[in-house]
């Protein structure tokens, strides 16, 4: 049978329209300081071993403002006496080296397609950067995205010392706030990503590898056109979900094993895109043990109790205490817990055990951003943007889409724990996107419930 006519029809791809990086580019240079001067590099190439690279990943903030797909290019807008101004600095036509790495949109390209009014070769940093610096009263620039810019831009920039304002403060605001056209290409990343999901349930039995469902995943990505997974596929079987980032992926399955995929694709641009974040974790076999379905709808009730408290004008903590407050109550119950409050019990002060607390089986975080990185930017603390993490006290607004992302692991050899839940780890994570009247999963197609997901598996 041929592979590719196993696929079911999905809605078509969005594309990017040149309409909307205007408005973005417009957008940035509207917020520019008058005088200045924005300078944002593009990613270095990385080398994997001689002669061979890793996929070239452009910078998510040229992604964003005008999707120039190429390495060793540098964009430049400007706010000169009220004018905007787009400079761009690339790799110039060269063929013979577009016969080994591929047709380049040289100088001729980056002004017809990539909104530049004026571009120059890569060659002409120091010339074209020490003109803008002479120029702008204060420049934007981000060091540590590409050390060779870096090197090279601050040379320049010592000489003439000009105050140094950071882009993102900017940017990373805009691309927290997703629009029309950036949520069409996120729903199709999600959508492929949950049928990837589909279809790796589907392919799942006992003594297959975590290896194969892994290219059924990476399978379906593709071949939809998305440009590859978002981050490194995790297909974690049996006690190997209790590693939360599980890479090795090279297990064979066992009848009786939970199987763990978080794994989705990014989707939107040549050399980078629109990333998805899925998580769901069902029976090797088919079906749910006793013990395994128990820890399973806990997870599942916290997911949706933290879903639900997504809503605009609540702060991104509560969406995690709200899943956190469900997760210490189940606990209790189970008898793994000494109490369902918040608060554990003041160890007594001959007690040789620390009581256990929810973080000793759920230590990670609920939420975060989510867009063209799947740990998105944008500042989870507005009073103190320098702080990546913060304790995400702001408040959800529409437009923003966040992961909801609750787990239990409990490892085979956690003595803490009564046997019959040793070697389960269970993570179950949805996309959602806040909306004006609540909010929207964008990650709905995939099978959540026990019922559903035997169902599709039988
Ligand atoms: N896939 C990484 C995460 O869920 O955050
Ligand atoms: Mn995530
Ligand atoms: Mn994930």
């Amino acid at each position: 049978m041929n592979l590719l006519t196993t696929l079911t029809s999905l809605p078509a791809a969005p594309a990017a329209t040149k309409v909307s990086y205007r408005k973005r580019l417009q957008r940035f240079w509207e917020q520019l300081e008058p005088e200045s001067a924005a300078i944002l590099v593009s990613s270095p190439e990385r080398t994997r071993s001689n002669d061979t690279e890793h996929p070239y990943r452009q910078s998510s903030d040229i992604v964003y403002l005008n999707g120039f797909p190429e390495p060793n290019s540098v964009l430049i807008v400007t706010k000169f006496d009220g004018k905007q101004g787009i400079i761009m600095l690339v790799q110039p036509k060269d063929r013979l080296k577009e016969v080994w790495t591929g047709v380049r949109e040289g100088v001729e390209g980056a002004k017809e397609n990539f909104f530049a009014k004026d571009a120059h070769p890569i060659e002409n940093f120091d010339e074209v950067v020490a003109k803008v610096l002479s120029q702008a009263e204060k420049v934007y620039y981000r060091f540590d995205m590409n050390p060779e810019f870096d090197e090279k831009f601050n040379k320049l920039w010592k000489t003439r010392q000009k105050p140094l304002l950071n882009p993102e403060g900017i940017l990373h605001e805009m691309r927290l706030f997703k629009t029309e056209d950036e949520l069409k290409l996120m729903r199709f990343a999600a959508t492929v990503s949950a049928e990837a999901h589909r279809r790796a349930m589907l392919e799942c039995r006992p003594g297959v590898t975590e290896n194969q469902l892994q290219a059924v995943l990476e399978f379906v990505f593709r071949a939809y056109g998305a440009t590859g997974p978002a981050y490194g596929s995790i297909v974690a079987s049996g006690n190997n979900a209790v590693i939360l980032h599980y890479t090795r992926n090279n297990q064979e399955i066992k009848s009786g094993d939970l199987v763990l995929i978080d794994a989705a694709c990014e989707f939107g641009a040549a050399t980078g895109g629109y990333a998805a974040d899925i998580t769901r974790t069902f029976p090797a076999n088919g079906k749910f043990t006793p013990a395994q379905r128990e820890v399973y709808e806990l997870v599942l009730e916290s997911q949706i109790a933290a879903i639900d408290k997504a809503k605009s004008g609540v702060p991104l903590m509560d969406v995690h205490e709200a899943a956190c407050k469900v997760l210490r109550r189940g606990l209790f119950k189970m008898g793994i817990l000494p109490t369902a409050s918040a608060k554990p019990p003041k160890a007594k002060a001959n007690a040789k055990k620390q009581a256990l607390e929810l973080r000793d089986f759920y230590m990670h975080g609920t939420s975060h951003w989510l867009g063209l990185d799947v740990h998105d930017v944008g500042a989870y603390d507005k009073d103190n943007p320098g702080d990546r993490r913060g304790k995400k006290r702001r408040l959800l607004e529409p437009g923003m889409i966040i992961t909801v992302e609750p787990g239990l692991y409990f490892d085979a050899n956690d003595k803490r724990v009564p046997a019959k839940y040793r070697g389960i780890g269970i993570r179950i994570e949805d996309d959602v996107l806040i909306t004006e009247s609540g909010n929207e999963v964008l990650t709905h197609l995939v099978p959540k419930t026990v019922e559903d997901i035997e169902e599709l598996m039988a």
